[in-house]
């Protein structure tokens, strides 16, 4: 892949460091969302996040911490809008470690402002396909999977289940196809068509099935208000 070299802001003396190339997903269709910064100042609110959940953001945020344990050490593979990460950084607690990537250095800093009171966790530059770090008593990929195309999918699956300890977990929370009869399931249609195109065939694929090589895991599924989100959990044998 294309590397550029860009300035980060940390403590030290600034480096140059090698940051993975903006893929086409986020440039063409998720521009306005994550990388416009008039936006993801008013977007990165944990109201925003709870609407666009359908009043689900406690629930499923709980059901991720759930496979989760105090003292781990554990990698979030992007940056999520409003309390996530620094409730994530509690929930680790201080004998543990908490080490979020994003492939976005506006979302690099707006993580790190939110964690700057929190000494267990960090923040860097990183695509989720090739994280490096670890390896990780848990993985947590949250409402990223939906985002990208199908091979960038299998990519940063396959990239963070490499990531992933003996006897530790890699946790998916995400969008997952509605009962025949949900009620907004018309609604959620029209929004996946109109801004978030990648979600259409992550809900006619099971997430076990895109990386059927990668051996050594056994997965588990959840649904979540109607089948509108699941939790798939990897666990490494
Ligand atoms: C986790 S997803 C969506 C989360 C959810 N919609 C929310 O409330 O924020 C959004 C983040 O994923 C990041 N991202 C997208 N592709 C990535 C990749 N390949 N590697 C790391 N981060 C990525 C974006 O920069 C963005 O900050």
């Amino acid at each position: 892949m294309d590397q550029i070299l860009i300035k980060t802001e940390t403590d030290s003396p600034a480096p140059l460091l090698a940051a993975p190339a903006i893929p086409d997903y986020l440039l063409n269709t998720y521009h306005w969302a994550y990388i416009n910064p008039t936006n993801v100042s008013w977007l990165d609110r944990d109201l925003i996040v709870w609407a666009i959940l359908w009043g689900n953001s406690g629930r499923l945020m709980s059901a991720a911490f759930s496979e989760i344990k105090p003292g781990e050490n554990v990698l979030q593979a992007a940056y999520v809008y409003g309390d996530f990460s620094h409730r994530l950084a509690h929930h680790v607690g201080p004998d543990g470690k908490l080490d979020v990537i994003d492939i976005l250095p506006i979302q690099v800093n707006n993580c790190r402002a939110r964690l700057e009171d929190l000494p267990q966790a960090s923040v860097r530059l990183a695509d989720a396909m090739n994280p490096g770090g670890g390896p990780y008593d848990s993985v947590c990929c949250y409402f990223l999977l939906h985002e990208m195309p199908h091979e960038k999918r299998t990519d940063v699956i396959r990239g963070l289940l490499e990531r992933v300890a003996p006897g530790g977990k890699a946790i998916f929370v995400d969008y997952h196809k509605p009962a025949p009869l949900h009620p907004l399931k018309g609604i959620m249609n029209l929004i996946w068509r109109k801004f978030e195109p990648f979600a259409i065939d992550l809900m006619e694929t099971e997430i076990e099935t895109i990386v059927p090589d990668v051996k050594n895991f056994n997965w588990t599924k959840e649904t979540y208000f109607g089948g509108l989100y699941q939790k798939v959990v990897a666990r490494r044998t």
